[in-house]
């Protein structure tokens, strides 16, 4: 039933086809069952009816994947391994569900096979029985299952303190994401020149590279996301194709792409400017007016760098996908752009996403020819505007919704005439105006970090918001380097 190859019907177009939808159904009437069990005996009608409930959300589902698993990592919920996106009226229910999950030091839950009504609300009377605050609860309930013959369920530990501050990443996934962030730095470096040299690429390694930036973006996107707002001028294409890689593959995940194909987004958007390679530098960073044939040479690297891979016998199966991107890349939904078509053909799922993250990651920052990068909000606005002409509408939607009207390293200004800069965007759409924000303190002649404040935090005199965005700043005018605030 999933969706392995990214030319048939894209995930988020089809219902059937999104596991997050199925996540949902299952975390409401699971946590429907939970709360009853804290109310009712096992023999009462309503408990017989939420277990059937419940029965049936999960056995469709394993017949077709095989398996279910719910893993909850710092109030995110992953259904087998995508994130679920919550919906501000689903947001109370499972913010309740994670606290129930987090007193007892639960934070997984897989069904491997068919549940009988009988086994699933023994599961869960043990799983409500369970004292508080213990953290080896995980074993005690696999236990129980083994003592009560129950097989095909098992639970695992917590894997986060909740006490743990929700809007930074603990220094360790920073630490991590930096790490990936850099090796990917120098692996693009290092196969951009090994195409020039004709050395062999190290697939093994971009490959591996790449898993571990997907499970780094399935823990917690926002450690990445924050990464790709670090500007270069000096290594722009390899930091580029970085950025895009990171864009690409968080935009996949919340369209709801298996783990596979996200890492195949990912090396799509590590190579997708490939073919640059064979452009000769002085034309690349002039910062005079190309002349025509300078920039027909341009236009032509979406060509060479799906020759060049092409000609790469190790990618494999992942060939397809690479040659699409890098073609793709600079075609527009409408296909205008280029390369010129002579014959019409329905983008790839692959080469729209690069082509969108591409568009935006080029536009953010500054280059040779534009010292200074447009504001993210006026690139967004853009971007809307563009829908159905240059993008996928569908993907554009997702797309905001991931980077927020007021994206990662924003600088804003506050009703209370704070300034701050943006650093998580929050989880619930609703809320996509109300960020967390660092507020920054003026001393010793610059900006220093300050406290993190939520905007969507009520004052409980008032009911009204206690801080809201006024404005958005330019980080120029006041000297302030964005990636210092976000890593
Ligand atoms: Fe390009
Ligand atoms: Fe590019």
């Amino acid at each position: 039933m999933k969706s392995e190859s990214p030319r048939e019907m894209p995930p988020y177009l089809d219902h059937e086809h999104v596991p997050a939808t199925m996540g949902t159904e299952f975390v409401l009437r699971f946590y429907r069952l939970l709360k009853g069990t804290t109310i009712y005996d096992r023999n009462n009608v309503n408990i017989q009816r939420h277990t059937q409930d419940c029965v049936q959300a999960i056995n469709p589902f394993i017949r077709s994947e095989g398996q279910l698993f719910l893993k909850i990592v710092r109030r995110n919920f992953f259904f087998n391994n995508v994130r679920i996106p919550v919906k501000a009226d689903k947001y109370p229910i499972f913010k309740n569900f994670s606290q129930e999950m987090e007193k007892r030091w639960i934070g997984e839950l897989e069904f491997t096979s068919e549940v009988s009504g009988e086994n699933l609300k023994n599961f869960v009377y043990i799983l409500s029985g369970l004292e508080e605050e213990n953290e080896s609860n995980y074993l005690s309930v696999r236990m129980q299952l083994r003592a009560q013959g129950i097989q095909g369920i098992s639970v695992g530990k917590l894997e986060f303190f909740r006490d743990e501050e929700l809007y930074v990443d603990s220094e360790e996934q920073k630490r991590y994401s930096k790490e990936i962030y850099f090796k990917a730095i120098g692996l693009v470096k290092e196969i951009m020149e090994g195409v020039k040299s004709q050395r062999l690429i190290n697939i093994r390694k971009a490959k591996h590279l790449m898993q571990n930036a997907v499970n780094s973006i399935m823990q917690d996107e926002s450690a990445l996301l924050g990464l790709a707002n670090i500007k270069n001028y000096d290594e722009y294409t390899f930091n580029h194709s970085v950025n895009v890689a990171i864009y690409a593959i968080a935009l996949g995940q919340r369209i709801g792409l298996s783990k596979k194909n996200l890492s195949h987004l990912g090396m799509a958007g590590l190579l997708h400017d490939i073919g640059k390679t064979k452009i000769p530098g002085e034309i690349l960073n002039k910062e005079e007016k190309l002349s025509p044939q300078e920039w027909v040479m341009i236009q032509s690297h979406p060509v060479l760098g799906a020759e060049i891979v092409m000609r790469v016998k190790e990618w494999g199966e992942l060939s397809t996908r690479l040659i699409d991107a890098a073609f793709e890349h600079h075609l527009r939904y409408d296909l205008t752009g280029y390369p010129k078509l002579a014959r019409k053909r329905n983008l790839t799922l692959f080469g729209k996403i690069v082509s969108l993250a591409d568009f935006y990651d080029a536009l953010v920052r500054p280059r040779a020819y534009r010292q200074f990068p447009f504001v993210s909000e006026k690139i967004l606005g853009f971007m809307l505007e563009q829908v159905g002409k240059h993008f996928d509408p569908a993907l554009v939607k997702v797309f905001i919704n991931m980077i927020g009207i007021y994206p990662l390293g924003t600088l804003v200004l506050l009703n209370t005439n704070e300034m701050g800069i943006v650093v998580q965007i929050q989880e619930d759409p609703e809320l996509i105006d109300r960020p967390k924000v660092c507020l920054l303190s003026y001393s010793d002649g610059e900006y220093q970090k300050g406290k993190i404040v939520d905007l969507k935090e009520v004052d409980e005199k008032t009911g009204t918001f206690k801080r809201f965005i006024v404005k958005t700043l330019d980080t120029n005018e006041y000297n302030i380097h964005v990636a210092e605030f976000l890593i």
